[in-house]
């Protein structure tokens, strides 16, 4: 059976860490969360990053616009926030309407701000090997996982399912950078278990199940991204925990494993904005 990595525990360390810090604070960050829509699970991920903020003392608004605002009325509202010195962090809560540029979006937003990590120029100081101003929070709560139960990943082959520009493209490319041997999977690769089973690490971040235990080598570390409703209505993720968690060293549980992290990297990102002082 597997250690799990447990992503609520550590959340619970590092806020307590973190509200230390932002007590110590005279002035408080501010976090401004753009929705568009009523999407239920993204109304969900937003609410709780306003809790979350709040209770660590991080001022947060959520801007919920209608399902059919226009781009030119969301990018006027993040160019005033961009221009606003009270605002530390933008986040622009993704998928976008279908008639909305996602990359026109996310272009506008200052890298100053830019909580997420997403714009051009911190992904682009990320793939050129520097440090962006900060990494992404999925990515980067998947690394902060896997350093507290010390697995190293230099050396490792650890193999990537999904390459979207929140998880799996960001991620392959910090991996890399702490030399790790990368392979990146994704809904064209053929024959997946072939490469599932010689990964010393699996990351899988598509959103469907996907990864069985007999697609794995014995003893990997198994890290699960992927978050949906069956269709029984059970909360799953993309692994089959029960016959992976057989095979595995350590897994990540879902829910409780990386969701928990991707909160946590966004209230931590907040903060180091906030520190960095860039405004
Ligand atoms: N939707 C799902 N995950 C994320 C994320 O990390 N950031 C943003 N902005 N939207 C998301």
């Amino acid at each position: 059976m597997s250690v799990i990595l447990d992503g609520k525990k550590l959340r619970e360390k590092l806020l307590t860490e973190l509200k230390l810090k932002v007590d110590s604070f005279n002035k408080k960050p501010t976090l401004v969360v753009i929705l568009v829509g009523e999407d239920p699970a993204s109304k969900i991920y937003v609410n709780n990053k306003k809790k979350t903020a709040e209770k660590l003392g991080i001022n947060s608004q959520i801007i919920n616009y209608p399902y059919d605002v226009t781009e030119k009325e969301l990018l006027e509202k993040i160019e005033e926030l961009n221009n606003n010195s009270n605002v530390t962090a933008i986040l622009v809560q993704l998928p976008l309407p279908k008639h909305i540029s996602k990359e026109n979006i996310i272009n506008a937003i200052s890298p100053k701000k830019d909580v997420d990590g997403f714009t051009p120029y911190n992904f682009g100081k990320l793939f050129s090997g520097e440090e962006p101003i900060v990494y992404p929070c999925t990515p980067k709560g998947i690394l902060l996982l896997l350093k507290e139960y010390n697995i190293d990943i230099e050396g490792k082959h650890v193999v990537i399912v999904g390459r979207s520009n929140i998880v799996g493209h960001p991620l392959a490319q910090m991996l890399l950078n702490k030399n790790a041997t990368v392979t990146v999977c994704h809904s064209y690769t053929k024959n997946l278990a072939d490469i599932t089973k010689t990964a010393d690490v699996v990351i899988s971040a598509v959103g469907k199940n996907i990864i069985e235990g007999e697609m794995l080598k014995s003893g990997c570390v198994v890290v699960d991204v992927g978050i949906f409703k069956d269709a029984s209505g059970k909360t799953r993720g993309d692994v089959d925990f029960e016959s992976a968690s057989k095979i595995a060293s350590y897994i990540s549980p879902v829910p409780g494993g990386v969701g928990p992290m991707t909160i946590t990297s966004l209230m931590l990102n907040t903060v180091e904005l906030f520190e960095k002082n860039l405004v």
